[in-house]
């Protein structure tokens, strides 16, 4: 070894030894002939003190280290003088006294200072060797490699089997788009690279093993927002002889264990669960934030009775009015703001509108007030649950489209309000997901999450009367408002499973086609199974309170699903292309 200890170990009780540090040069001053470095390594920061009165020839060596070269000092670990030990750091106490410096390599100018304001994203990801220098990022990996570590132990010890199923084979239904890669021995073929492990979890089941699970990568060509990559990491689990209830039980012993471990944080288990229903109705998402209250209520059966014809209208005609309680609201949303911004909120969900009254001594307060009389004023604010100085927002519109403004509005407003604190942690179970999704473009019926979610026992006889109210035994787990984990029991009876590939318009001859291999492995014994996934970055994001999935993973890829380091995706050679039996067309 180059060096006898880290930048971060040494303590008081070092003083008097004499060690070998190796890292990069972090912060220069030179004050009054005497140089300090501070020292960095993954591992924290040592101050080394090149003091003019030990040697000039290391002085003059000293002066020539710039930010970022390499180098080894051997020195004397000696004791900050009282008064000048640096809380900040672990180091704080001690200081290096540098006896020799060897510059190991030497670096050039860095694109920017690490610990000062950062510049672009695309400038990080391209100088990605320089970034991942940074604390954050080092944070990151270091929780990255303990939560998979922890992931590991508790499935070990808990009787599950880790297998790795293939990356080339064949495109499994995500319903995103897959990255195809050519056969090269099979002219005008193509592996996909998989979505998720899906389907080969579900054959391993078949297969007899009962409790898998993999650290998997998947790969999906779709849009990228903040929590979303082209390639990521699930850890993805499937058992057998289960109910959904196990496979719950299963992961909140996971999560439980996780946030204990890694963050100190005792979850409350179980953790709580709540229909789809409950969740779209109160809060208007499927993954509600639930570190907070400020719940959506429905005042429609108040407001037709109103003089008011906007609200009036919507009811007739099917629609509703719902709204929210803004606690204290009153001052400070102006009417401005209301009319301009909030509403331009609402209306990217398709929202025609907001509607908003002050209360003000008990009674609403507004352009429109004047369509309430005093009794439907006084239902409204006891409904509500809003005291003097609230605020109440509505949404005259669709259930969908109500449920999708007031989500995101509430959202919005609790982010805006401080309502919460970003260091808390809120997990619970969405369950009872509807089966089916109408898709109202095409006109026909879409899987809510997978074709191979089998339905709530009861709903089955409905698969042939009314599918749109078909529940499936799915269940997604949200943490802080995000999607952290989805999965499902599934059907292991191939006659069932017609029966949904029927409805989602997957004719026998294409099922056999896209999954005859997984049709068929349900011919021969297959348990009941199910499983879930839960997506490694997103848990990595949230533990650590980031808010861009980018900041978790080592090299990843930008908005656009380039690779800023490598330059990736690139050209080819034309005879790689040949090989693989690809012509480009010319680009027009
Ligand atoms: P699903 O598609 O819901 O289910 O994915 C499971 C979890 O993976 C995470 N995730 C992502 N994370 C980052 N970037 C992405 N592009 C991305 N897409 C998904 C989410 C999500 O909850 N095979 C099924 C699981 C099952 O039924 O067992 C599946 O993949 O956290
Ligand atoms: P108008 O009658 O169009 O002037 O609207 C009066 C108020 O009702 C305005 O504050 C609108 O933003 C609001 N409004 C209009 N349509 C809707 C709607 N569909 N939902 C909620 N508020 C609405």
């Amino acid at each position: 070894m180059l060096r006898t200890h880290t930048a971060g170990e040494l303590r008081k009780s070092h003083v008097g030894q004499t060690v070998e540090l190796c890292g990069w040069v972090d912060k220069y001053r030179d004050h009054a002939g005497i140089v300090f470095i501070d020292l960095r390594d993954r591992y924290g920061k040592t101050q080394i003190k090149f003091d003019l009165a030990d040697n000039s020839e290391i002085q003059k060596q000293a002066r020539s280290l710039r930010y970022e070269d390499v180098i080894k000092v051997t020195g004397e670990v000696i004791a900050r003088p009282d008064g000048l030990s640096n809380a900040k750091l672990e180091t704080g106490e001690i200081e290096l006294r540098a006896i020799t410096l060897e510059v190991l390599n030497k670096s050039l100018t860095p694109p920017y200072m690490l610990d000062g304001d950062l510049p672009n994203e695309e400038l990080r990801l391209k100088y990605r060797f320089f970034d991942l220098r940074r604390a954050e990022l080092q944070k990151a990996m270091i929780l990255r490699h303990r939560l998979t570590k922890t992931v590991r132990d508790y499935f070990d010890e808990n009787g599950f089997l880790e297998v790795e199923t293939p990356m080339l084979g064949r495109s499994t239904p995500e319903g995103a788009r897959d990255y195809l890669v050519p056969s090269r021995v099979h002219e005008g073929s193509f592996y996909a690279l998989p979505q998720s492990p899906q389907i080969y979890k579900q054959i391993l089941m078949v297969g007899g093993y009962d409790r898998y699970f993999q650290i998997a990568r998947c790969f999906r060509d779709e849009d990228l927002r903040a929590d979303r990559q082209p390639e990521f990491t699930q850890i993805d689990v499937e058992m057998s002889f289960v109910e959904m209830n196990d496979i719950l039980t299963t992961i909140d012993g996971l999560v439980s264990t996780v946030f204990e471990k890694i963050r100190g944080v005792k979850l409350p288990t179980p953790l709580p669960r709540y229909s789809y229903r409950e969740v779209m109705d109160k809060y208007g998402s499927d993954k509600p934030d639930l570190r907070f209250g400020m719940p959506i209520v429905d005042i429609s059966d108040i407001a037709k009775e109103s003089t008011f014809g906007v609200f009036k209208e919507t009811v007739a005609a099917g629609g509703m009015i719902r709204g929210l309680t803004i606690k204290g609201g009153a001052d400070k949303y102006s009417r401005k703001m209301l009319d301009q911004d909030l509403k331009a909120f609402v209306a990217d969900f398709k929202a025609k509108g907001l509607a908003y009254f002050k209360v003000t001594d008990g009674k609403l307060d507004s352009s429109i007030a004047k369509f309430f009389d005093e009794a439907q004023q006084k239902a409204i604010i006891e409904k509500m649950e809003a005291e003097n100085g609230d605020l109440l927002v509505y949404v005259a519109d669709k259930y969908s489209v109500c449920c999708a403004a007031l989500g995101a509005l509430r959202n919005r407003i609790a982010k805006e309000q401080k309502l919460y604190d970003a260091h808390d942690f809120n997990c619970c179970w969405v369950i009872d997901f509807p089966l089916l999704n109408w898709n109202e473009d095409e006109k026909r019926w879409d899987a809510e999450h997978h074709p191979f979610c089998y339905p709530v026992k009861d709903d089955v006889e409905l698969l042939e009367t009314d599918p749109g109210k078909i529940r499936a035994q799915s269940y997604d787990l949200v943490c802080n408002g995000y999607e952290a984990a989805s999965g499902s029991i599934r059907i292991h009876d191939p006659k069932v499973q017609q029966k949904v590939f029927d409805l989602l318009n997957i004719k026998q001859e294409e099922a056999e086609r896209r999954f005859g291999f997984l049709l068929e492995a349900l011919r021969y014994g297959a348990p009941p199974h199910g499983g879930i996934a839960l997506g490694l970055d997103r848990w990595v994001m949230l533990m650590l309170g980031y808010d861009n999935i980018r900041d978790v993973i080592a090299f990843p890829k930008t908005q656009k699903a380039s690779d800023m380091l490598t330059g990736a995706p690139a050209e080819v050679d034309a005879k790689q292309l040949r090989d693989l039996h690809i012509q480009l067309k010319p680009q027009s």
